[in-house]
């Protein structure tokens, strides 16, 4: 009789420990393009965009790590989730929405290296979310809260002058409801350290819509709220000389022509 009850408590609690932990909030991260392709890492083409996107939602635990991905023998967080192949196929009723507000810095006018950022953010993160096999509403969540948390509105504008991080904080307090995480790095040649995600946290929910403070509120260069952070403007059109090029030629050839 006894070894049957610890039989079946084995029975009851196995599926718990082969599984994960459950996570107790998403973070929505959004990341300021001109922040990320001016520290010499990435090459962003074919421009820097100079609005928010989208690079990530989270499942997180209370201590702030990010739910492990999916594996079929160490994290079976759920039973058969949607495999990375299928990802193209049920986004695409949302295709371009994502090319806008979630777009792959590298490439964002390449559908082949969105996709690619799209499918390593369901392997690492979508997969052991609460939606294991509904990618298209996993993704929406992401796009819904954006679009009811917009960044684009507050006082954080990219100027030369660096920010108090307060300030920052304050800012998207005043929208979201809530304490962000701010995640900064440092741009080298001029050691001026700039914003470069605000990371928005959500209570678990299906989908997540209430804003809850994050576990921590600076990440990255930067730790406190005395620092001072630059949130730089992208670069304007005008620097690159390309696209004047066939003009030029043309006046050069102009002039000579009225010369000659
Ligand atoms: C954070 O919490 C999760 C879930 O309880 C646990 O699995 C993980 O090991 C913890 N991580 C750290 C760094 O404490």
């Amino acid at each position: 009789m006894h070894n049957c009850l610890l039989l079946l408590a084995a029975l009851v609690f196995l599926p718990f420990t082969v599984g994960q932990a459950p996570f107790d909030l998403y973070k929505l991260s959004l990341r300021w393009p001109p922040s990320e392709c001016n520290i010499g890492q990435l090459k962003c083409t074919p421009t820097v965009l100079n609005y928010w996107v989208i690079h990530g939602i989270w499942p997180t635990y209370e201590n702030n790590t990010a739910v492990p991905q999916y594996d079929k023998t160490k994290n079976s967080c759920a039973h058969n989730p949607t495999k990375e192949n299928q990802i193209k196929a049920k986004l695409s009723s949302i295709k371009n929405t994502l090319t806008q507000f979630w777009p792959s810095l590298r490439n964002y006018a390449k559908d082949k290296t969105n996709l690619k950022d799209w499918i390593h953010e369901w392997k690492f993160h979508g997969q052991c979310s609460d939606y294991p096999t509904d990618p298209l509403s996993y993704f929406n969540s992401a796009l819904s809260l954006r679009r009811k948390n917009d960044l684009a509105g507050t006082r954080i504008q990219p100027r030369e002058e660096p920010y108090q991080a307060k300030e920052i904080v304050d800012a998207v307090k005043q929208i979201l409801g809530a304490t962000p995480e701010i995640t900064c790095n440092t741009h080298r040649p001029s050691g001026m350290i700039q914003l470069r995600e605000v990371r928005m946290c959500f209570k678990r929910a299906k989908p997540p819509t209430e804003p809850r403070d994050c576990p921590i509120q600076f990440s990255g260069t930067c730790n406190k709220e005395s620092d001072h952070i630059r949130v730089p403007p992208a670069p304007s059109p005008g620097h690159s000389q390309v696209p004047w090029l066939p003009i030029n030629i043309f006046l050069l050839a102009f002039c000579l022509g009225i010369v000659i």
